[in-house]
């Protein structure tokens, strides 16, 4: 069994959403990394105790790794928002991961820098050794199990994903046929997440051509830098699309489609293979969150 800390702002809901990890034996609430003793909940609500709200993660190795553990960790923490998580301020909430084991760092530390690269600036969320921790009280623990209907600064839709990302790698396993993968991995999205139109276009020359679906009829073909497709896999970035109107250039597949996300699939050898695109009825119905779980979700291709 390992351990790592995660400081992700409220520590009710990073609490609840590790605990749903597969391969995490434990997850603690906590106070890590202040300057006294023993702490108590209002103590650190002073904000001057150095302490951060953290999340003891007790995990076995042969299970998950430490890699996707911090890659999980960034899909619920906004790693630019200084001393804040969603309406939470102060240096209690601050962002951090803080290892046990200083042979931990340099695998956090690439996760660190392969968010930094996709995000384009620097995170302010801390890396560094753990000082010390202190379980919270025992009413914090086990919160949203215990008050179903308390306060959580993290959106539904991410224990959603959590849950549809590990049956996607439990369904996909060691199938090698790309088309099986898409295919699979197209009818888990749509099955739980109820979208309007979910799919795959393969890169087929210069082209896209639509692979596995689920939803309406789709143009077959998109040309490279066309569409809000042919646009993901040019920039080679992944394209929140609130508004379908608002892009130029959208192809519309329907005119029931109001609003879009479009993740490039890339391929051993580095360049784009495919993409995946989502489509809803709803104008905004897609974030930075989906952005994050989808762009997981991509790699299992
Ligand atoms: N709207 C996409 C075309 C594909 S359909 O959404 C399924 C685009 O602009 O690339």
């Amino acid at each position: 069994m390992k351990e790592i800390y995660f400081a992700g702002g409220c520590f009710w809901g990073v609490e609840h959403f590790f605990k749903g990890v597969d391969g995490v034996a434990e997850a603690t609430p906590g106070y890590a990394n202040g300057n006294t003793e023993n702490p108590s909940y209002q103590e650190v609500y002073t904000d001057t105790t150095g302490f951060a709200e953290t999340v003891r993660v007790r995990y076995k190795p042969e299970r998950v790794s430490l890699a996707l553990l911090t890659r999980l960790f960034f899909t619920v923490t906004d790693p630019l928002t200084l001393n804040r998580q969603g309406h939470d301020e102060g240096t209690r909430y601050r962002s951090g991961v803080f290892y046990a084991d200083r042979e931990d760092r340099p695998v956090i530390e690439a996760v660190f820098r392969e968010v930094e690269a996709r995000l384009g600036v620097p995170l302010v969320t801390e890396l560094g050794p753990l000082k010390n921790f202190y379980p919270a009280e025992e009413y914090h623990q086990n919160y949203l199990d215990k008050n179903p209907e308390g306060y959580c600064h993290l959106p539904l839709k991410t224990f959603r994903y959590l849950r549809l990302f590990q049956d996607i790698g439990l369904f996909l396993g060691q199938e090698p046929d790309s088309v099986a993968r898409m295919a699979n991995t197209s009818a888990l999205i749509a099955e739980r997440m109820r979208f309007f139109w979910t799919g795959f276009y393969r890169v087929d020359g210069d082209q896209l051509v639509l692979g596995p679906f689920q939803g309406p009829p789709a143009c077959q073909r998109i040309g490279y830098g066309k569409g809000v497709c042919g646009t993901a896999w040019k920039e080679r970035r992944t394209l929140v699309v609130p508004d379908v109107e608002e892009f130029p250039g959208h192809i519309a597949c329907s005119s029931l489609s109001k609003s879009e996300i479009v993740v490039p699939v890339y391929g051993k050898d580095g360049n784009v293979k495919a993409v995946l695109d989502i489509d809803s009825t709803e104008l905004a119905c897609f974030d930075t969150t989906d952005a994050a779980w989808l762009e997981l979700i991509a790699e299992y291709i």
